[in-house]
């Protein structure tokens, strides 16, 4: 795919994520990786009215050489890139389900997504918890590097989910798969749950990876 037609890409994806309100305001951010280095959402933006032209370029190293400001999370996007050689995009967002996840004390700090349903386990894998950072604090990176690629998404406590997937549209539905099936954990709290065995859980990841 050409860089102006990933442009447009991300521009539509975002758009998509927002109109049926997965992100709200300016929150959130979007990167996708190029040959030499990375697209990713300016910071302020809104994910819902995006200009393609004006989505910011990065270097490898992470430097900024086109388009406005980008977003100040860009160390966890790269730190994602990475740990992650197959990684081709990181969606981040505050979506309201797994950000009430990531507030709540006694969500597992080592799985907070349990495999309730199929899509989630094929989709998204085990997702642990990274202690609360501020917004923009490069040491949000180190604490993603820290758990050496292992897995594609993590929730950032009282903060929000960070997904990445192989491209833009994988990482985009799996986003979408962790905030759904984390509406399903917090719709079902205080009800006995039925979750997938580990039996269940391993056929999965043999027929899926
Ligand atoms: P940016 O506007 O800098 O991308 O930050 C938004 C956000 O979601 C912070 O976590």
């Amino acid at each position: 795919m050409t860089e102006a037609a990933l442009r447009d890409d991300l521009a539509r994806l975002c758009k998509s994520l927002f109109d049926r309100g997965f992100s709200v305001g300016s929150a959130g951010n979007v990167s996708v990786r190029l040959d030499d280095g990375y697209l990713i959402t300016p910071t302020n933006s809104c994910l819902g009215f995006l200009d393609p032209a004006r989505i910011s370029r990065l270097d490898r190293d992470g430097n900024h050489v086109g388009g406005d400001k980008p977003s100040k999370e860009v160390f966890l996007h790269r730190a994602f890139y990475e740990t992650r050689p197959a990684a081709g995009a990181v969606v981040h967002l505050h979506s309201t389900y797994a950000t009430a996840l990531s507030c709540l004390a006694d969500t597992d700090p080592e799985d907070c997504i349990p495999p309730l349903t199929p899509y989630v386990v094929m989709r998204v894998g085990r997702v642990p918890l990274v202690p609360y950072f501020r917004p923009g604090d490069a040491r949000g990176g180190e604490l993603i590097r820290a758990l050496d690629g292992r897995h594609a998404a993590v929730l950032l406590a009282n903060h929000g989910p960070i997904v990445s997937g192989k491209d833009l549209t994988s990482a985009v539905y799996a986003a979408e798969e962790l905030e759904e099936t984390a509406r399903l954990l917090v719709t079902l709290r205080g009800q006995k749950l039925r979750m997938l065995d580990e039996s269940q859980v391993a056929e999965l990841r043999a027929a899926f990876g």
